[in-house]
């Protein structure tokens, strides 16, 4: 499905639709754009313009575009209609059938399935009336993308973000995808883990949760029935994601265990100590002298202790590394009874623990494939089609 019509309604957001349109272009999508008059005050059609190679669609009654492509054409045309940002006011008409201008009335001549990305100001999308023109508009079978959580243009925080382009599309790949992870259950370690050495100071790395997380909602979107054991780290939960959060590697080795039986698949991406303090000291350790030695102990192998379990998921482990990367990886692949193995570079410029981007090597018996670098929203989705993939072999 290839022909988007995009639909911009007014609001600050709609800045963040030429970004969605160069992104949109870039995947092979043509798009055709329509503005409500008010977007027209917050983007020019002519960056939008500029950005979708066509001519963008203003006026509900203009004899030009009318004669060039009419509305009931350009309805026709469109694969699959996206509105976004779609304001409160936009979801409002929408929900009871105005037509008073070109997108609206779009929206009604439209046989084509239509996905609305909301921003608003939080109270706005909290309002019920803006909840109840959302339910309306689930019942009429409009798929809703976000609004997401964070820091406002006015100032506020809640809901109401749009999503941010790369996710919008990333989510519409998913949609177009066949479900591959259909009623399949997945389990998904994410994050680091804190090791105590006392009551105020822990051990812990720089993993950030983003590839976890970005798994666990691709997956989602897959059709998967998504359980995530996450660690410490600043990421929103999930929507509609079972999520278990714990501190320590001994912690999420129970979590784990307690919720492999009957999965399908276990991802491990959670960056998990290798070492814990062989004590936790319960009083703050006071500044004396110097400390020269810390006792350690290794933690317990959560994803080796799932791959040896008699009725083993299949199990996806993650290694990164600062060098030898295809060494160790396929060490890791053999010697922790993997099924899979996704490695990457960390401690690179670009991409690894922190990044909002990644690349991957994966590794399974027989084989392996270069994911290159994206973000890792895309990345996710590449792992589980490639996991849903050896998963039917
Ligand atoms: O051995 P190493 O820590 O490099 O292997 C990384 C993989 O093993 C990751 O998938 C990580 O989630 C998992 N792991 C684990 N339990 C540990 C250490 C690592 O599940 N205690």
């Amino acid at each position: 499905m290839k022909r988007i019509l995009l639909g911009i309604s007014g609001g600050i957001a709609a800045y963040k639709s030429a970004e969605l349109v160069r992104l949109l272009r870039k995947n092979d999508y043509e798009i055709r754009v329509v503005m409500t008059h008010a977007a027209t005050q917050f983007i020019t059609p002519l960056t939008l313009q500029a950005l979708s190679g066509h001519a963008v669609h203003t006026q509900l009654l203009d004899a030009n575009q009318e004669n060039a492509m009419g509305h009931i054409n350009l309805a026709r045309w469109a694969e699959l209609f996206l509105i976004a940002p779609a304001s409160a006011n936009c979801m409002a008409k929408l929900s009871l059938g105005i037509a008073d201008d070109l997108l609206s009335t779009l929206y009604l001549a439209a046989e084509c399935p239509v996905y609305i990305a909301p921003a608003m100001n939080q109270a706005m999308w909290n309002k019920p009336v803006t909840q109840e023109n959302l339910k309306r508009l689930a019942q009429h079978k409009v798929s809703v993308i976000g609004p997401e959580a964070g820091s406002q243009a006015c100032g506020e925080v809640g809901y109401g973000r749009m999503t941010e382009p790369s996710d919008i599309l990333a989510q519409l790949n998913a949609f177009h995808a066949p479900q591959l992870l259909l009623n399949k259950k997945i389990l998904i370690s994410a994050g680091p883990t804190r090791e105590a050495l006392d009551p105020v100071r822990y051990i812990t790395n720089r993993s950030s949760g983003k590839m976890g997380y970005a798994l666990a909602q691709q997956a989602q979107l897959l059709g998967a029935k998504v359980t995530l054991v996450s660690g410490p780290v600043p990421l929103a939960t999930p929507k509609n994601i079972h999520t278990i959060y714990v501190e320590s590697a001994a912690e999420m080795y129970t979590a784990v265990m307690q919720q492999v039986a009957g999965q399908d698949i276990f991802i491990s991406a959670a960056a998990v100590a290798d070492y814990t303090p062989d004590k936790m000291q319960t009083e703050k350790i006071k500044k004396q002298g110097d400390i020269t030695q810390l006792s350690l102990h290794k933690t317990q192998d959560i994803v080796a202790s799932v791959a040896s379990l008699a009725n083993k998921p299949f199990t996806v482990g993650f290694a990164a590394e600062t060098d030898n990367l295809e060494h160790y990886a396929l060490d890791k692949l053999q010697r922790k009874n993997l099924d899979m193995i996704a490695a990457n570079w960390v401690g690179q410029a670009e991409g690894g623990f922190d990044s909002a981007y990644n690349a991957l090597q994966v590794y399974w018996q027989n084989g392996q494939k270069t994911l290159t670098m994206t973000n890792k929203t895309q990345l996710a989705n590449q792992l589980l089609t490639l996991i849903a993939e050896r998963l039917d072999a």
